[in-house]
């Protein structure tokens, strides 16, 4: 158990810094905020965040280019990764008490996480892996939660199954060549050259480099084509795939506008799109591997909360390996887990 400096305090109406933004923009407009700290609700855990994750919804939100699917209240403050220690639980919260380190997934476009304080929803909250600091574990939730459904829910990947990961350098990439080989597939995952050992240190079997080859030729016939990063058109991934096999893809779009009776025409092989969802259960399972030593999160760089713009402009450039996170307790970010441990 990790004692907050603050328990035990009044934490209504009182003040918390956050970073976020008053107006849609450049990564320019995200700035220092002041703001309440979140009402606690009976359901809800409220949380001391020590490390806030960076993901690409968040510089797409406060870009306003998801303005008409999102609309977010401003000021906004962005974040859907928290880990940090339990200051305070709602009145019917019965799987954590204060004190204990956690991590957890914010619903992703409601925001929240770059701040002092965030209230979870318990349904959304896990312990933290005790084998990570909390710095790290915020780089989990959001991007492993998407590797996890896209690959078990949306695939229904198999033990033996042939998955062609593209994009497997990046944030959903990285925890997607892991669990696919948690879950006993043959890997071959698709990087530019320079992450071509990152990839393959993470257990691909094979690597292809996307910037010398196209990564959907040949014949090799997929079980499961994991389009990371929103790039293969439905078309190239569909004739790299077995006949019944699935493509998954993370752009939400794409499996709506291609529906699960067109598969017919296309000799069975699925198109499917995963919108990544908030859950304590999924957070366990993944830390189940991490705790085993089976998956562990690859952490690019870390900034300080008062950097989160030029963080969002790394995150921008794609080129990340791995994940950014935002360290918004430095103390609590570099303390391992607490109950569990
Ligand atoms: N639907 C959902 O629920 C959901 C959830 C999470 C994320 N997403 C979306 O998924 C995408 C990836 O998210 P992320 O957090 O993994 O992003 P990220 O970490 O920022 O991705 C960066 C990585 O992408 C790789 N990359 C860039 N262009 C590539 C290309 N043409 N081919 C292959 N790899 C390429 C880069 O590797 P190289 O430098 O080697 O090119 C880099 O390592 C984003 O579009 C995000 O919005 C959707």
């Amino acid at each position: 158990m990790i004692d907050s400096p603050q328990k035990g305090r009044q934490h209504h109406a009182r003040t918390m810094v956050a970073a976020g933004f008053r107006s849609y923009g450049p990564a320019e407009v995200l700035g220092p905020l002041d703001r309440e700290q979140p009402e606690i609700r009976p359901d809800t855990v409220l949380v001391r965040v020590a490390a806030s994750g960076v993901n690409p919804a968040d510089w797409l939100l406060r870009s306003g280019r998801l303005r008409f699917v999102a609309r977010s209240r401003l000021p906004f403050v962005p974040g859907a990764d928290v880990a940090g220690v339990v200051e305070e639980v709602g009145r019917a919260v019965t799987r954590f008490r204060p004190g204990d380190a956690i991590y957890a997934m914010l619903p992703s476009v409601a925001g929240g996480g770059y701040a002092e304080y965030a209230a979870v929803a318990e349904g959304a909250v896990a312990l933290a892996p005790p084998n990570l600091s909390l710095a790290e574990a915020a780089a989990v939730p959001l991007a492993a939660l998407t590797a996890l459904q896209a690959l078990r829910d949306k695939a229904g990947l198999r033990a033996g199954n042939h998955v062609l990961i593209n994009g497997a350098s990046g944030g959903v990439g990285t925890f997607a060549v892991q669990i696919a080989k948690v879950m006993g597939a043959r890997v071959t995952a698709a990087s530019s050259g320079r992450n071509a050992g990152l990839v393959r240190g993470l257990g691909a079997d094979e690597v292809i480099d996307y910037t010398r080859q196209d990564v959907t030729a040949g014949d090799i016939g997929y079980d499961v084509v994991l389009d990371a990063v929103n790039v293969l058109p439905v078309r190239r991934a569909s004739r790299a795939l077995r006949k019944g096999g699935a493509f998954v893809t993370v752009n939400p779009l794409i499996g709506m506008l291609s529906p699960g009776w067109l598969a017919r025409f296309r000799g069975g092989r699925r198109v499917e799109s995963v919108f990544v969802q908030p859950g304590g259960a999924d957070l366990e399972t993944i830390g189940a591997w991490i705790s085993s030593g089976k998956v562990r999160p690859v952490v690019d760089r870390t900034y300080p909360l008062s950097e989160a713009a030029e963080a969002h402009r790394y995150s921008e450039s794609k080129r990340a390996r791995g994940k950014l996170v935002l360290v918004v307790d430095e103390r609590f970010a570099a303390a391992e887990s607490g109950r569990g441990v």
